[in-house]
């Protein structure tokens, strides 16, 4: 995700600034740019370039900057390709204000359209321009009223105007020595530190490694925080502007504990950031007043894809997974028939051409071969390609006639966690907006779905702690077995699968997932008093086939009691009779059926990585695995 460092002290503003984003070069960025003032100096000096922060080092280089005060960003492009007009700082009209933004503007067409009209114009296809323009828009007028302000008052008024989620790091020529910084969502930290002579500096950040070199003194903003940095210290205010006590942290983190955020391993990291991820993929593609799902990026037209009679998609290893769940939610919300395949068998497999077949390709990198390779075959057979990916830009989006980006940010563990979840959103998205323009959901039934998922995040947040606990507890009594089996039925199959993944990957027990039902064909002369077997016996009780299916899961599970094994149950919050049949029960909140596997992989993720740290292995680089695989 994008990276923000600014400073404002007696030093030499460049240098710090690139230094702290050097140090959160581990989020992921594909341009960077800075942006300096010198007192005295009528417009802020910008800088900035596409890839990596040796090309903006080179343009410094060249065309040198001086300045006591400035901002600096990394940007892991979202809307609009990485190119050095998208790149931050974004400015006004007259290039007295700029802007540094991490995070999505979900109203800035509609903000875009009323600062047009206003005169002002714009130069980027970005999100972020629009909240420059806000911002001198506002100043503009409170000065035509004859009652000028301030910088930090009209970032108060401009950012009351933004929907979505924002970190925001804003400076102005005419006010020099100072940064306005505004929290709502992604994180702020403000650090407060002394130069050698003794005199204050103040930094703000998105993370606390881009500061850490300079000062261990931190405030963390909370949402709805702004604080205001000069030379003479630091004020905290609500959006309001009424003033705010905050306490300064020591951070006693070592450099690399503070790059995975003070958790032990980037996987748990990314782990807890799914409410983000989810909620960040979710954010703008939906509206809470109407249902309506909106996948404008996507480029295929309704018509278009109203027409559609099958869908095939193609993907390898944990997206499998989520496209395998995805067919589930397709076919049930659409109506539409889904093949899923792994993308190193389709092409092999001599696939049967069909011009009203879609293909979907899903993959977090955009650069898996074999999903690269599945993408070229459907083109040949004639059909029209959608790539659900989390990078922009990346392969696999070139020749997609339309993407749907997963906004989880840079994956950094090679065990897929945060990227799973968010293909799952993503594919419920596109599940929904298909049933939209087939008509196959009444709009109450989509505003209730619409409404379920944008609870998701929350009930996520809420859960993650006694999840945590529960897991590292269970992981005492698991870490040593050999074997383990991972059961689900209908779309808690591929999420049995999914656990199974995860356990073997990270910490090399080998683990199976089956469907439950299949249990009696086989598999069932495996279970012995040494066995845990994880089902997932979830339920939606207002669901009659949720209900009906659970019935059956739970015969299942009989069937493992009865044989002595050792079940560890996924249920939902109070179903009792699973609590008296089996030895452990993890409990999730409840949720529509469709919705269940985001809350359900989230005790799988935790069980599989306490076990695996428990085994001393290598979490964030397990042993054989690449985190993108490039060869087929
Ligand atoms: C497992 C994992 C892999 C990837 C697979 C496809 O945790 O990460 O199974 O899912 O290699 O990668 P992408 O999604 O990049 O195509």
């Amino acid at each position: 995700m994008c990276g923000i460092v600014g400073y404002v002290g007696p030093k030499e503003v460049v240098p710090v600034i690139l230094e702290g984003l050097r140090r959160l070069e581990y989020r992921g960025y594909d341009s960077a740019g800075i942006a300096v003032g010198t007192p005295g100096q009528e417009k802020l000096e910008i800088r900035r370039a596409p890839g990596k922060l040796r090309n903006i080092e080179e343009v410094l280089r060249q065309h040198p900057l001086h300045g006591t005060y400035g901002i600096g960003h990394t940007r892991w492009a979202t809307h609009g390709r990485p190119t050095e007009e998208n790149a931050h700082p974004h400015r006004d009209c007259t290039g007295r204000i700029v802007v540094v933004h991490n995070g999505i503007v979900e109203n800035y067409i509609e903000l875009k359209r009323e600062l047009t009209a206003q005169g002002h114009l714009f130069v980027t296809q970005t999100d972020t321009e629009i909240i420059a323009h806000l911002i001198e828009e506002v100043q503009k007028q409170a000065e035509a009223a004859g009652t000028p302000i301030p910088l930090e008052v009209a970032v108060r008024q401009a950012v009351k105007r933004l929907t979505g989620a924002f970190a925001l790091g804003v400076l102005s020529s005419l006010e020099p020595d100072k940064i306005v910084a505004a929290r709502f969502g992604p994180p702020v930290v403000i650090g407060l530190g002394k130069d050698e002579h003794g005199q204050g500096e103040y930094f703000v950040a998105s993370d606390v490694p881009g500061i850490l070199h300079h000062t261990r003194n931190i405030i963390f903003l909370n949402d709805g925080d702004m604080a205001i940095l000069t030379l003479n210290g630091i004020a905290f205010t609500d959006f309001e502007g009424n003033p705010l006590e905050r306490k300064t942290q020591r951070v006693t983190w070592d450099p690399i504990q503070a790059e995975k955020g003070g958790y032990k391993h980037f996987m748990l990291k990314e782990i807890w950031e799914q409410p983000r991820a989810i909620r960040d993929t979710t954010l703008g593609r939906i509206s809470l007043e109407t249902g309506q799902v909106f996948l404008n990026e996507m480029a295929i037209a309704p018509e278009e894809l109203a027409k559609v009679t099958s869908i095939n998609i193609a993907a390898c290893g944990t997206s499998w997974h989520a496209a395998t769940a995805g067919k589930y939610m397709i076919e049930r919300l659409a109506r539409i028939p889904v093949e899923v395949d792994y993308a190193s068998e389709y092409r092999y497999r001599d696939p049967i051409a069909d011009p009203n077949a879609l293909g979907m390709l899903i993959t977090q990198s955009g650069e898996t071969a074999d999903t690269l390779a599945a993408q070229r075959e459907m083109i040949a057979l004639g059909s029209k390609t959608v790539a659900i990916c989390n990078v922009v830009g990346a392969m696999i989006t070139r020749d997609a006639n339309g993407t749907i980006y997963t906004h989880a940010g840079p994956e950094i563990g090679v065990a897929s966690t945060k990227a799973f979840s968010s293909q799952i959103t993503a594919l419920f998205l596109f599940a929904l907006h298909l049933a939209q323009v087939r008509g196959t959901l009444t709009p109450a039934e989509s505003l209730s779905l619409v409404d379920e998922l944008s609870r998701i995040p929350a009930k996520i947040q809420d859960m993650l702690q006694n999840v945590s606990l529960q897991c590292e507890e269970l992981a005492k009594s698991f870490s040593t077995v050999r074997d383990f089996l991972y059961l689900g039925r209908g779309i808690h199959f591929p999420i049995a699968l999914e656990g199974a993944l995860k356990l073997k990957e990270i910490s090399y027990i080998h683990a199976e997932g089956y469907p439950a039902g299949e249990m009696k064909h086989g598999p069932n002369a495996l279970i012995d008093e040494t066995l845990p077997v994880v089902v997932l016996a979830t339920q939606d009780p207002n669901d009659p086939g949720s209900r009906l299916r659970y019935e059956k899961t739970l015969s299942n599970v009989q069937e493992v009691t009865a044989r002595s094994g050792r079940v560890i149950a996924i249920a939902v919050d109070g179903q009792q009779d699973l609590v008296q049949l089996v030895e452990h029960v993890i409990s999730i909140p409840p949720a529509p059926e469709l919705l269940l596997p985001l809350l359900e992989i989230i005790p799988l993720q935790l069980l599989a990585y306490y076990i695996a740290v428990r085994r001393g292995c290598d979490v964030d680089q397990p042993r054989n695995l690449a985190k993108s695989v490039t060869v087929e």
